[in-house]
């Protein structure tokens, strides 16, 4: 049988594939998941327990007692839970308490958008499409500044700059770290689009790989 027609949009912080794989999952009425929430979940909550970030035990346990109905609280969206996810997140035992109900979204019979970091690479490597997207830091971080704006956090661009230039050691400066395109994954690297182009060319991506997909 067919695996689910799975799209996994990775790639790093603020690089446009959160804003892509909605309005994939939009255009092809797909259900979606955000994998980076969990993450932000698991660093918020373990905060507000009064727990550290380096303490292994207590972060798996926060990720296994995670829930999707956990997932709808506003601060897993400001730039201090992103910084917490990253923390949590270079922890193998964290991503593998989260593995599960990202394994199981990828399952789902109708298909699924995720994005994230390793969805192509670990959490759906039989994924039909995988979409690597990618971006300068200075035109990440001048994305995450604007966003941030629109939410009301007052921070400079220096220091989103700073949050993302560290993000991308932390995610992707390990032998072992999740952060790297599968290698059947397809690079769009949207430094020079606007958000309208880089979907459309994510759609054409995603059309190629249905196509190869509904023929096998
Ligand atoms: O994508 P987002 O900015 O919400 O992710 C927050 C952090 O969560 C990332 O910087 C990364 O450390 C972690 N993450 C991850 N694997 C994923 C998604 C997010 O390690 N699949």
């Amino acid at each position: 049988m067919k695996p689910p027609f799975v799209i996994a949009v990775d790639g790093p912080a603020a690089s446009g594939k959160g804003t892509i794989a909605s309005r994939l999952a939009g255009a092809y009425d797909m259900p979606m998941l955000d994998s980076g929430l969990l993450y932000r979940a698991v660093g918020v909550l373990l905060a507000r327990h009064g727990g550290d970030f380096d303490d292994v035990a207590a972060a798996t346990q926060v990720a296994r007692d995670l829930t999707a109905e956990m997932l709808t609280d506003p601060a897993f969206r400001t730039r201090e839970a992103g910084e917490a996810a990253s923390r949590v997140a270079i922890h193998p035992s964290v991503r593998l308490a989260l593995r599960d109900m990202q394994q199981a979204f990828a399952l789902r019979p109708d298909g699924a958008v995720i994005d994230g970091r390793d969805i192509g690479t670990v959490i759906a490597p039989a994924a039909p499409a995988k979409l690597y997207v990618t971006a300068t830091p200075e035109v990440r971080a001048e994305r995450r500044w604007k966003q941030l704006q629109g939410q009301g956090e007052a921070v400079s661009y220096e220091d989103i700059l700073d949050d993302i230039r560290k993000r991308d050691a932390r995610d992707g400066g390990r032998a072992d770290s999740p952060m790297r395109p599968a290698d059947d994954a397809v690079l769009l690297d949207t430094t020079e689009m606007t958000i309208d182009q880089a979907t459309d060319a994510a759609r054409r991506i995603v059309e190629a790989a249905r196509a190869r997909w509904e023929l096998s």
